[in-house]
C-alpha cells in the first residue's frame, strides 16, 4: 500500500525491506546525517544489484523504487537510486528540515 498520510520523502522502511528481500546481501548499511539543514538519507547494500532498465518496465506506478524520487520532490528534496547487475544498490536521500511541507514528517 502506498503511505498516502507520509510521504516521508523516503520511505526508508521500503527501501531496507527491498535490500533485505531482493538484494541477498551480507552487508545493508543506513545512515542518517544532517548537513545544511537537509536530513540526508542512504541504505547501501552490498547485494547483487538489478537491472534498472528492466524494473522500470514492469513497475506498479505509486509502488516501490518507482515513487522515490517523486515523494522527496514532493517534500522539497531529491533522491537517487545507484545500482547495477553485480553492482549492489545504493539509495540516497535529501530532505529538507527546515519549511518542511504537509505529510512530509
Ligand atoms: N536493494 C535491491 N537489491 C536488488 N534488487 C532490488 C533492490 N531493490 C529493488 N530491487 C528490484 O526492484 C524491484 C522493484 O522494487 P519495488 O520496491 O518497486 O517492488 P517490490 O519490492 O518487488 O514490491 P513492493 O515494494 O511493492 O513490496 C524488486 O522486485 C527487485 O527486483
Ligand atoms: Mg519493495
Amino acid at each position: 500500500m502506498p503511505d498516502t498520510d507520509n510521504q516521508s520523502g523516503m520511505n526508508l522502511a521500503d527501501t531496507i525491506a527491498n535490500a533485505m528481500r531482493h538484494a541477498s546481501a551480507k552487508l545493508i548499511r543506513v545512515t542518517a546525517d544532517i548537513r545544511n539543514n537537509n536530513l540526508e538519507l542512504t541504505v547501501e547494500d552490498n547485494g547483487h544489484g538489478f537491472d534498472m532498465g528492466n524494473v522500470i518496465q514492469n513497475i506498479r506506478s505509486g509502488y516501490g523504487i518507482a515513487s522515490i524520487r517523486e515523494r522527496a520532490m514532493i517534500c522539497g528534496g531529491r533522491a537517487e537510486l545507484t545500482t547495477g547487475p553485480g553492482k549492489g544498490t545504493t539509495v540516497f536521500a535529501q530532505l529538507p528540515l527546515k519549511n518542511r511541507r504537509k505529510n512530509c514528517d
